[in-house]
């Protein structure tokens, strides 16, 4: 069985002790659990690649207890030092520049030049950070593709004897990933991933930011982005006006079409924090609802709406074949 502990300041040691040992631990962010792995350590990173069955050409996020901590591999400029003084600790990665010499894993930026680093929010994220005081390297604690974890009971279903520990720190407050803003470009700022952090909030200390061009849209820059991902089990159905009756259905707000097997407001008041928070759970509960499809009714693209929006379109994407490719994609 898989160690899942209160984050109490002996299991928070333990937990840094096993990371320092090059073991995977699971811990909470205040955006979703993470599965941490030692970044200046190769056998750690392969194990957590392995044990997330994850793609060797989709990087991972460096996370840190201070920004200062990343000065020494990674690049900031003036811009970059704006958001960090605004957002951090909190829901927003910055992709910067790597420096010569670094000593994050290769395997770690899959061999970019630039590296992916975040300070998060999540109080047991921090002592933990602390306590290890070495970069930790952090995806979701989901398997590759999946729906990712928000509870510690999601991650021990996801990756069970996997990990060495988790720690259990409650449910996560945001419920979805940091926001991922490319900075390694001097002339332009983009997001590669909406999240925790939203457009308007970033503008306000930016300026506007760059809209992705249809060609990357297509072949995007942050690796898996736009294929199948954060997929439930069950086919998703996305702006549904009406349900059938063997459907599991989302809704939002007043807005929930009578009928369906199984419903979940996601925010009843149409609270789209509220959504965000709620949204992982919603979609794991849907799984197990015994519903044939998960139908969702319209949710506004504004604010933290856009991630909840990018989430439901990447788990209603058409799905990699899976039994031919058993490690997964
Ligand atoms: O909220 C979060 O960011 C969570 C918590 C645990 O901190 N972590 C997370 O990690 O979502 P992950 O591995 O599931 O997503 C990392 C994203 C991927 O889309 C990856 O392609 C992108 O960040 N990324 C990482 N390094 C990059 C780089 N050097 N250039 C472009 N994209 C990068
Ligand atoms: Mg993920």
């Amino acid at each position: 069985m898989v160690e899942v502990r209160r984050p109490d300041p002996e299991a928070i040691a333990r937990a840094a002790a096993l990371l320092r040992s090059g073991r995977l631990v699971a811990f909470p962010t205040e955006t979703v659990y993470g599965l941490g792995a030692d970044a200046t350590n190769d056998a750690a990173v392969a194990a957590l690649f392995r044990a997330k069955r994850r793609p060797a050409h989709n990087p991972l996020i460096v996370h840190l207890a201070e920004a200062a901590a990343a000065e020494s591999f990674a690049s900031f400029d003036e811009r970059a030092r704006r958001l960090v003084a605004r957002f951090w600790p909190g829901p927003l990665t910055l992709v910067l520049p790597q420096r010569p010499g670094s000593p994050i894993s290769r395997l770690a930026t899959a061999g970019l030049d630039t590296v992916a680093v975040r300070v998060p929010a999540h109080p047991v994220a921090l002592a933990l950070l602390r306590a290890v005081a070495r970069p930790i390297v952090a995806p979701s604690a989901n398997r590759s593709g999946r729906v990712s974890p928000t509870r510690a009971q999601d991650v021990v279903a996801e990756l069970g004897e996997a990990v060495a520990l988790v720690l259990d720190g409650g449910p996560c407050a945001i419920g979805v990933e940091s926001t991922v803003v490319d900075l390694s470009r001097p002339e332009e700022a983009r997001i590669l991933r909406p999240g925790g952090v939203t457009r308007d909030e970033l503008e306000a200390i930016l300026g506007p930011l760059a809209e992705p061009s249809r060609a990357e849209a297509e072949a995007p820059r942050a690796p898996g982005m736009l294929a199948s991902h954060y997929a439930p089990r069950l086919p998703v159905r996305l702006d549904a006006r009406s349900v059938e009756p063997d459907e599991a259905l989302l809704a939002f707000g007043t807005n929930e079409p009578p009928g369906a097997l199984w419903t979940f407001n996601l925010s009843p008041s149409g609270d789209l924090f509220e959504a965000a928070r709620n949204l992982y759970r919603a979609l794991r509960a849907a799984d197990e609802s015994g519903a044939r499809a998960i139908a969702v009714v319209p949710i506004p693209k504004e604010g933290i709406g856009e991630a909840i929006c990018d989430r439901l379109a990447r788990a209603a994407a058409p799905r990699p074949d899976r039994s031919s490719a058993p490690e997964g994609i």
